[in-house]
């Protein structure tokens, strides 16, 4: 791991920097690269301009780690109020959650509790719920939890980490409940004991376990998609897409709002389903720094701003 990736990283768990940085004009102005806006009508109003090319979205309120029963509440009833916005507005538009938005943290009953309520709205909307992946202490509570709402209800999936040397066997775990699964490289600070440090085997564990999805999607057993904006990871998983003669329209990609678009508007123009992540909220700062700490270069984007160019 880089030395700037992680210390951007150990910066993301600062409670300290976590209140004092979005005080900060530059920090708000550079953080407006990677989302539409802090409200639900910023990200309801991009997830229209999104229609017009073909292209759905995710939503997701920033936000983590809650640790009080009340606002978890909030949240999950934050969710259910978007999903009836995103069905008036006839949007193709799933959410995104993290279980520690729910409660995960403070009670695993009441987290599951906050999770089945925005998974049934979704389920009377026919629409569905994404569970996001967090920090690898969390990986057995999040699959547990997803196992349990999914043996009542189909339209939930799951995150799972290509860096986490024990995704390969979570997803043989996972298979028999022909699930869909949300492939990611993972954004955390793992050690090298949980996660593998370069690059080249966390590519070669995403590759491997996009194969097996695909291999599944083909069978009619899984629901994948591949959340990347790796360029040669895409052409890998493409090509494997046409070797296995899976058709274009069940081979879905996921990016983040603002990187990439043109790769974005490249594959929905030929034919694959593209979704983007729209992240909205003020409680931005640790996803932010996530995000710079996946591209270090993201660092002179903020000093521009700070600079006020
Ligand atoms: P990689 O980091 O190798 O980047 C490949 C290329 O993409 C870079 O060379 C650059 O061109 C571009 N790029 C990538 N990140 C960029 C950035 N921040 N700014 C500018 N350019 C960038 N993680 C997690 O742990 N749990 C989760 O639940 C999720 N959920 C999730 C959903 C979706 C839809 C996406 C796209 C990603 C996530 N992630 C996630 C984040 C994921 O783990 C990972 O950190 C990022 O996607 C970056 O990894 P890439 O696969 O893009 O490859």
């Amino acid at each position: 791991m880089s030395v700037v990736r992680s210390l951007l990283l150990k910066a993301s768990e600062s409670r300290r920097m976590r209140e004092a940085f979005p005080k900060y004009a530059f920090m708000r102005r550079a953080v407006m690269r990677f989302m539409p806006g802090e409200d639900l009508e910023d990200a309801l109003r991009a997830g229209q301009a999104f229609a017009g090319q073909n292209i759905g979205v995710i939503y997701t309120r920033l936000g983590e780690n809650v640790l009080d029963l009340d606002a978890a509440r909030e949240v999950a009833e934050h969710y259910i109020g978007a999903l009836g916005r995103i069905a008036d507005m006839q949007l193709d538009a799933q959410v995104s959650v993290k279980l520690t938005q729910l409660g995960l943290d403070i009670s695993k009953d009441a987290c599951e509790a906050n999770l089945r309520a925005v998974v049934e709205r979704a389920a009377a909307l026919n629409n569905m719920i994404w569970i996001d992946m967090e920090q690898s202490a969390l990986v057995d509570a999040t699959l547990d939890m997803f196992r349990r709402v999914r043996a009542q209800h189909e339209n939930v999936g799951v995150c799972l980490q290509a860096y986490l040397r024990r995704t390969d066997a979570d997803l043989a775990s996972l298979m028999p409940l022909r699930p869909a699964i949300r492939l990611v490289k993972g954004a955390y600070m793992e050690p090298p004991a949980v996660a593998f440090p370069d690059k080249s085997d966390v590519d070669a564990s995403y590759l491997k376990i996009a194969l097996q999805l695909l291999e599944a999607t083909r069978r009619g057993d899984a629901l994948a998609v591949m959340a990347t904006h790796d360029p040669a990871l895409i052409q890998r998983v493409r090509d494997a897409g046409e070797r296995l003669q899976v058709p274009r329209g069940e081979v879905e990609f996921a990016m983040l709002y603002g990187i990439r678009r043109d790769e974005q508007q490249r594959l929905a123009a030929e034919g694959y389903r593209v979704r983007v992540l729209i992240s909205y909220g003020t409680h931005w700062y640790p996803w932010f720094m996530r995000r710079l700490a996946e591209r270090p270069a993201n660092v002179l984007f903020v000093l521009k701003n700070l600079a006020g160019r």
